[in-house]
């Protein structure tokens, strides 16, 4: 369970998030909503451990996430194996040489022993369909490409906590419907989802719960 409590947060002076204060539960699907530059991708580098709000607190199980805590290793890998995070921008969370490595190289953090890794990328090469660019530079493909790579990386570690930042975005029609069907199959799983998106169409079709933000960089209340 997420709990946000009075975050601001600012870029140089510029505002990116005001007084939020919200909670996520377990097991349903979030869509974070509002118009371009609201905060929506600022609250996600918060939820991830990227950015650290100027005041306020955020709280993950009850552990307090802050820059401090984050410094220590054991922490830092146990706070990173309950998110996964879809960056909006596939091709910023793809370094490796191929795409099986980029799906290998978090389980590798994770610490799993080699015969797991091995069967959990092949479990994902296949899910992603894959198999025909497991050898591929994730650098090289198209960006519907990139985004499947992203998604097996993130997906087999298994996080109970995903999120999504605008996954419709790169993406032409087609790529578009499967990553709507493919988040909507994951809602079953009982993890906790949430997804930034300008686009009400897809909250609509996605949210358990709709959050919704305005441009002063708060949560409306319902
Ligand atoms: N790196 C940055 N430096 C300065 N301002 C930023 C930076 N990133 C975002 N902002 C500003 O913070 C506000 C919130 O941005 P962002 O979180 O990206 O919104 P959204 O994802 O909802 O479009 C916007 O006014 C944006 O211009
Ligand atoms: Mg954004």
């Amino acid at each position: 369970m997420i709990q946000l409590e009075h975050i601001d947060y600012d870029y140089q002076g510029i505002p990116a998030l005001r007084d939020i204060t919200y909670t996520f539960e377990m097991g349903r699907c979030y869509c974070l909503e509002g118009p371009n530059g609201c905060g929506k991708s600022t609250l996600f580098r918060i939820l991830n451990g990227l950015a650290f709000p100027a005041r306020g607190r955020y709280v993950l199980d009850s552990d307090a996430i802050t820059e401090k805590r984050l410094r220590d290793d054991t922490f830092a890998k146990a706070f990173h194996a309950k998110i996964g995070y879809v960056f909006q921008n596939a091709e910023v969370q793809l370094f490796c040489k191929s795409v099986e490595d980029e799906i290998a190289f978090g389980l590798f953090q994770l610490g799993l022993p080699e015969g797991e890794i091995e069967e959990r990328v092949e479990k994902y090469i296949r899910q992603l369909n894959l198999a025909s660019l497991r050898k591929r530079t994730p650098y090289n493909l198209s960006g519907g490409e990139k985004k499947r790579v992203a998604l097996a990386a993130v997906l087999a570690m298994d996080p109970p906590i995903l999120m999504f930042d605008e996954p419709l975005s790169g993406l032409d029609e087609d790529g578009q419907c499967w990553i709507t069907d493919f988040i909507r199959a994951l809602k079953s799983t009982g993890k906790l989802i949430i997804i930034s998106t300008h686009n009400r169409r897809l909250a609509g079709q996605l949210a358990d719960v709709h959050v919704r933000m305005n441009k002063d960089h708060r949560i409306i209340c319902p």
